[in-house]
């Protein structure tokens, strides 16, 4: 049967991290997938997870199933982190799941069963998985305006405009933080007018949260999350903790459905504990515990927390360093966003064609949209890339 499988759409983030690869030249520069890497090019294991592994081989008696939705610890942990005190822990219901991934996919499929004519609102552009998974559940997508081209910021009132088409029934998919792959924020302002727009259509948001900690500090950056959390009548939230943690390959990450009552918040749990059991059965469980061990423990928190703002502030810093860089080069403010922007990504705005010229030309790998991943460059590779865009005829 095997012969009637058709070519699958390539994912253009993983098509390019197997370009990369297979670049023989020493000079490439990867600023692709979103994966941090310091400035030796390294994505290290960090301190505290480590600490916390070795915590764990020492005590840990058994590797028995936990249970369909994880440890409750972890969600513990999770919801004290993202939400702080913003809604009241009894309106939760949560599974943990195969990464952030695994979040999206089982809310989109939450969201299927509810209500099986549901249209996804997704921000233009967003991260390419979304649309992808949507699709592949064969539920519908229509976008709303997010990125100004012109001005590498938010195209605020379009985005008013469109989310004012949403009903009751469809589902809103909302950045926490750290737009991917733009770069460009709204203000807690804009979220909150954006939070009311979405009460007022009746519609269930999703907050899709990767990146806490790496825009403007663990707390600021919740901050979106937690207004959405607290306004909108029916939320779910969607986190990783792949990135802040640099726990990528161990799949960490937990999905959170938000209701308005005892009885629909019973119904949600039992609904995500029986989405977990049919796609996978029991989630991931060692990097959840990593995580719960360095939140429950102040000394560990704290050596994760300074680790993590190190890493924050390296790319703050690689992407003030660019900014310069390419105003000296370009004369020209055109660049100017890149220190306005947050997280791991910013859209420069460059063709395809000369994306594709900077990879043929210089070896500079970037997404086809022109996303690239702040923390892929150096001190070192700042100028050169800020050389190689300036010299392109942009
Ligand atoms: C990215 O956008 O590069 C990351 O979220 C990694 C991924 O899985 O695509």
């Amino acid at each position: 049967m095997f012969e009637a499988l058709q070519d699958q759409p390539k994912d253009k983030i993983l098509a390019l991290m197997a370009l990369y690869r297979a670049d023989p030249r020493d000079s490439k520069i990867d600023l692709g997938v979103g994966v941090y890497k310091n400035a030796q090019g390294i994505t290290p294991v960090m301190g505290a997870v480590k600490t916390a592994e070795a915590r764990l081989v020492q005590t840990q008696e058994s590797k028995s199933y936990v249970g369909l939705t994880g440890d409750p610890a972890f969600a513990d942990v999770m919801v004290e982190l993202i939400l702080g005190d913003a809604v009241a822990r009894e309106q939760i219901a949560h599974a943990a799941t195969p990464g952030g991934t695994g979040a999206i996919r089982q809310a989109f499929e939450l969201v299927k069963m509810a209500s099986p004519d549901a249209t996804i609102w997704m921000s233009n552009p967003t991260w390419p998985n979304h649309p992808s998974i949507a699709k592949y559940l064969g539920m519908n997508v229509a976008d709303y305006r997010y990125f100004d081209e012109a001005t590498g910021g938010v195209d605020f009132d379009g985005m008013c405009a469109d989310l004012k088409q949403a009903k009751r029934g469809d589902l809103v998919l909302l950045h926490g933080c750290c737009h991917n792959p733009t770069g460009a924020n709204l203000t807690l302002e804009q979220v909150c007018k954006v939070a009311s727009i979405v009460k007022t259509t009746g519609a269930t948001a999703l907050v899709d949260i990767a990146y806490q900690g790496f825009g403007d500090g663990l707390n600021d950056d919740a901050a979106a999350t937690r207004v959405y959390a607290s306004e909108i009548d029916e939320v779910l939230i969607a986190a990783s903790c792949s990135k802040n943690f640099g726990i990528y390959r161990e799949r960490t990450g937990i999905l959170f459905a938000i209701a308005r009552d005892a009885g629909t918040k019973d119904r949600a749990q039992a609904t995500l504990a029986y989405l977990n059991r049919q796609n996978f059965s029991f989630p991931p469980d060692h990097g959840a515990r990593v995580v719960t061990t360095i939140l429950e423990d102040a000394e560990l928190r704290s050596a994760w927390l300074s680790e993590l703002e190190a890493t924050r502030q390296g790319m703050l810093d690689l992407r003030t360093q660019l900014a310069d860089e390419l105003r000296r080069l370009t004369n020209s403010d055109r660049f100017d966003f890149l220190a306005v922007h947050r997280g791991m990504f910013s859209r420069l705005g460059l063709s395809p064609e000369i994306v594709e010229q900077l990879r043929d030309d210089h070896a500079v790998y970037m997404v086809g949209d022109s996303r690239i991943n702040i923390a892929g460059l150096n001190a070192q590779t700042v100028p050169v890339l800020a050389a190689a865009i300036a010299g392109a005829k942009i």
